[in-house]
């Protein structure tokens, strides 16, 4: 167990990720749930996880599953209740795991008592909680596209005013520059501090400080004033950890919100590398995955932060297409290319976050338009077939895309309903899980699971992981992955394999004599088998 007294105790963990809709049912409404989590926390301690970022539990109308906050305060009932948190959160501490919760601070749902009040009138005291601005019916401010399709500006007619949504319409955003509202919003983060909440990820941090009418939506002049003082106010106590998500991050910036003598955050999610297959920056525009691109990218990341920073490690998450459907192969790899991915990038320096079910190599979908439950995957969908998209290209693109990909409910077993719930799914199961499934990965010692599970200790018992600098091997080579990480005392050498052929590779000096630590082959042979990683280990002369 790590000891989470100690400053910094986060660059020492392993966090996993749980998206509770899709998680655990524990009372037959097809709704995963609070109680379902606790009756895996024994998974979890298995696996070794130090936390759990858990998305949105709290009370909401669900337009965006849960990322659209109708009260701070309170669970959303299909979740369980204030109890069941408290006990999660207790019940979780009980087996060194942290629960980190998701704080939606950029907007909350139309449906928030501050919305409601604010659309009363202009002289309501919530009115300036929110962003408005004066306009004809069909004269936006200006032509801010939102997010998820349409303008940013929606119109109140009794008001004659739009209010800016950078989401969907029914997510309001909040006015950052209302110093009342910081104050709401820091004292709502201490309400869950006392409860014995560890931490917190940030929603969309870098776009809370926005100026509307010169087209800054994200890294606002104010950005990292108001940051400093939601940490000053809301995360006095040295030992929680925070991660934003900062889509507009590069490496600069990130130094400024994750710097170790800072007065920011612990790290941010940053996704420069989850465009290393979208052609002009456009996440729907999918082209094949250029490793060159990749590494060129993760080596920036590493060096760029070492000693001045910190990264989180991901390839997973509730907005992302399932990594071996992306960059491994869904069909007879699918196994040794899950362990290679996860071995790329738990070798490097920085904290990890494991998605849920991809310790089990769970996969994408394929659905049938109507049966795609995210917003902004319908949105997407309308929106290209009326701008004249063929359907078929719109298709491709969604299956590979959608953020349902990752949202299918969790697979436990081979049984009914994959053991998720014993009602019927909110959405629909992956079919393959008889095959993929927690139940078969535990019986099996040769699982995914397993693999992750040693990749987790092995981070726990060599501070090279922790703190060994980076080194990029053969940068533009197109199937291998490779890097050395280096502290004065211990060398580690991490050996990816990325493609379906065989690789030929030969240690760099000074690996010649380095013991094996893992792999995801029973043996080692001159060349590299598809998908094939390898870790190499040894102490260094000092
Ligand atoms: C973040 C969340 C995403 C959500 C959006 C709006 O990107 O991860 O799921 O839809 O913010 O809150």
């Amino acid at each position: 167990m790590l000891d989470k007294t100690k400053r910094g105790w986060w660059r020492s963990a392993v966090f996993y990720q749980i998206y509770p809709k899709s998680f655990q049912d524990s009372d037959g409404d097809g709704i995963g749930d609070l109680p379902g989590i606790i009756s895996r926390l024994d998974y979890l301690e298995k696996l070794g996880v130090d936390g759990i970022w858990l998305s949105p539990v709290y009370d909401s109308p669900q337009v965006d599953n849960g990322y659209d906050i109708s009260d701070y305060r309170a669970i959303w009932p299909p979740f369980g209740t204030m109890a069941d948190m408290e006990n999660l959160i207790a019940e979780a501490k009980k087996r060194g795991i942290s629960i980190i919760m998701d704080l939606v601070l950029n907007h909350t749902s139309d449906r928030h008592f501050w919305f409601r009040e604010a659309r009363k009138g202009k002289d309501n005291p919530y009115h300036d909680y929110y962003i408005w601005r004066t306009g004809a019916p069909d004269a936006p401010p200006n032509d801010l596209c939102a997010v998820f399709g349409g303008s940013m500006w929606t119109y109140v007619p009794e008001l004659g005013e739009y209010y800016f949504h950078q989401f969907a319409p029914e997510q309001p955003d909040l006015n950052w520059d209302n110093p009342k509202v910081r104050r709401e919003l820091y004292d709502m983060i201490r309400f869950w501090v006392e409860k014995g909440v560890e931490g917190f990820r940030l929603d969309v941090i870098d776009s809370i400080a926005k100026e509307p009418d010169r087209h800054i939506t994200s890294r606002g002049p104010h950005l990292h004033e108001y940051i400093r003082e939601l940490s000053r106010e809301a995360f006095r106590e040295e030992g929680l950890v925070t991660v934003g998500e900062a889509w507009s991050a590069d490496v600069e910036e990130a130094k400024r919100y994750s710097a170790p003598e800072g007065r920011e955050l612990s790290m941010i999610f940053q996704f420069e590398h989850t465009f290393a297959d979208c052609a002009h920056g456009d996440k729907w525009d999918v082209v094949p995955l250029s490793l060159p691109t990749l590494k060129r990218c993760m080596e920036r990341w590493q060096r760029g932060l070492h000693g001045k920073g910190w990264n989180s490690l991901f390839w997973d998450n509730h907005d992302l297409p399932r990594i071996v459907s992306r960059w491994g192969d869904e069909g007879e790899y699918r196994v040794v290319s899950a362990k290679m991915l996860a071995t790329a990038l738990h070798g490097l320096q920085g904290t990890p976050y494991i998605f849920q079910g991809e310790e089990l190599g769970m996969t994408n979908i394929r659905l049938p338009i109507e049966e795609y439950e995210d917003l902004e995957t319908r949105n997407r969908y309308q929106e290209q077939i009326a701008r004249g998209m063929p359907e078929a290209e719109v298709r491709s693109s969604i299956y590979a895309r959608s953020r349902d990909n990752a949202r299918t409910p969790m697979q436990w077993t081979g049984g009914e309903n994959a053991g998720f719930t014993t009602g019927k799914p909110w959405f629909v199961l992956n079919p393959n899980y008889k095959e993929i499934n927690a139940q078969a990965a535990l019986e099996d010692p040769d699982s995914v699971f397993y693999y992750y599970q040693a990749l987790i200790a092995l981070r726990k018992r060599y501070e090279v992981f922790r703190e060994g600098d980076f080194t990029l091997l053969e940068p533009d080579d197109e199937r291998l992955f490779a890097y050395t990480r280096e502290t004065e005392t211990e060398a580690l050498l991490v050996v990816c394999n990325f493609s379906r052929g065989e690789t030929a590779f030969s240690r760099p000096e000074g690996f010649g004599e380095a013991v094996p630590l893992l792999s995801n082959y029973p043996d080692a042979r001159e060349t590299l088998r598809p998908y094939e990683a390898r870790i190499y280990y040894r102490r260094r002369e000092p």
